[in-house]
């Protein structure tokens, strides 16, 4: 049982976060308003992304899709290219799923409490609670990995981080340093702070507006916490495509919406024996996602019959034209850098 004495010490510090967030918060586009929409597409776009790479995708997902009804008007393969280069395209087509659910269930008004919020596809504790404290202000934690670190440095607390508890353990920790007023704001500091200040390597204490109350800092232990014991399994993968190709066309396919790489589109994973016979060039390319380390093997084969092409095409996917593909596909980024390597490459020569 914490006393009263602790609990105003634990607010103290909650107050000092926001008043410095009052005058050093970053100014990002989707601060400007508290406009759900906005903040529900920077907080996916920022599940994935530094807050530097994904300004400029923000700025454009919205130029295309200003509010909710256009988003819920657009096709999944447009909002998908929409996302390019954001990579973890599920995050996308949950983005575009939840707009559909905001305008058919929820009468096109974004829900505005922490659990209708929870309902929503694509959105977890962390999302749901950042844009309840932010555009709603409710007092709930926005608790990721920077929170955690935040936190257990102010306390020098030796919590396990990678305890299945340490969810529950650091929300209550967090409670009793918000105030009842400007959860959005309490939250936002601690994202600042957690990605400008309190950096996992060589954090910038001197700094820091609660460098005086951080017991890790006090004492010298900064580089002791988090405390985390587990480290998440990372499994091997290996992968093998086909690059058919006749004059300046190739195949592709969608892929399914299980699995990795939700409905991106890639090139054939399997084709009739007889065409392996016409393997021009193989190449292998290391990848790594965060749980898995891709081994993929990418085989060029020249076909002479746009015949052949057309029927396995009209069976499985499509046969498209090198210019068609740049603006109107979404490719798994290893397959996108093969595509633009062998693009760029003389033609014929394959020597990337
Ligand atoms: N990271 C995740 N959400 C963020 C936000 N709203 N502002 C800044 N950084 C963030």
């Amino acid at each position: 049982m914490k006393t009263n004495k602790q609990n105003a010490d634990f607010l103290h510090i909650g107050n000092k976060l926001i008043n410095w967030y009052e005058t050093n918060c970053r100014p990002l586009p989707w601060r400007e308003n508290q406009q759900a929409y906005q903040i529900w597409i920077s907080e996916i776009i920022l599940q994935q992304t530094q807050v530097k790479q994904g300004l400029g995708h923000f700025l454009r997902f919205i130029e295309r899709f200003p509010n909710m009804a256009e988003l819920h008007k657009a096709s999944e393969d447009h909002v998908l290219l929409y996302w390019k280069g954001l990579g973890y395209y599920s995050r996308a087509i949950n983005l575009h799923k939840a707009a559909h659910q905001i305008i058919e269930d929820f009468g096109g008004e974004f829900p505005n409490c922490y659990h209708e919020i929870l309902k929503l596809k694509g959105i977890g504790k962390y999302t749901a609670a950042a844009i309840a404290s932010i555009c709603f202000d409710e007092k709930i934690p926005a608790i990721d990995g920077n929170f955690y670190r935040v936190l257990s440095r102010i306390f020098a607390d030796d919590f396990d981080i990678s305890n299945s508890k340490a969810f529950h353990y650091f929300t209550n920790l967090a409670l009793l340093m918000m105030p009842e007023e400007k959860p959005g704001d309490f939250n936002q500091a601690i994202m600042d702070i957690g990605s400008e200040i309190c950096k996992p390597k060589n954090p910038l204490c001197p700094e820091c507006p609660v460098n005086s109350d951080c017991l890790a800092y006090q004492t010298a232990r900064i580089s002791e916490f988090p405390v985390k014991t587990k480290k998440a399994k990372v499994t091997d993968l290996n992968l093998k495509y086909y690059f058919v190709q006749f004059e300046n066309k190739f195949l592709i396919k969608q892929r399914g919406d299980d699995f990795i790489w939700k409905k991106l589109f890639e090139f054939p994973t399997s084709v009739p024996e007889i065409w392996e016979k016409r393997i021009i060039h193989s190449k292998t390319i290391h990848h790594k996602l965060t749980h898995k380390n891709m081994t993929i093997e990418i085989h060029t084969i020249e076909l002479e019959s746009k015949k052949l092409l057309e029927k396995w095409a009209s069976d499985n996917g499509y046969l498209i034209a090198d210019e068609e593909l740049a603006d109107s596909k979404s490719f798994p980024k290893p397959l996108e850098t093969f595509y633009k390597k062998r693009k760029s490459s003389a033609v014929g020569t394959l020597l990337f």
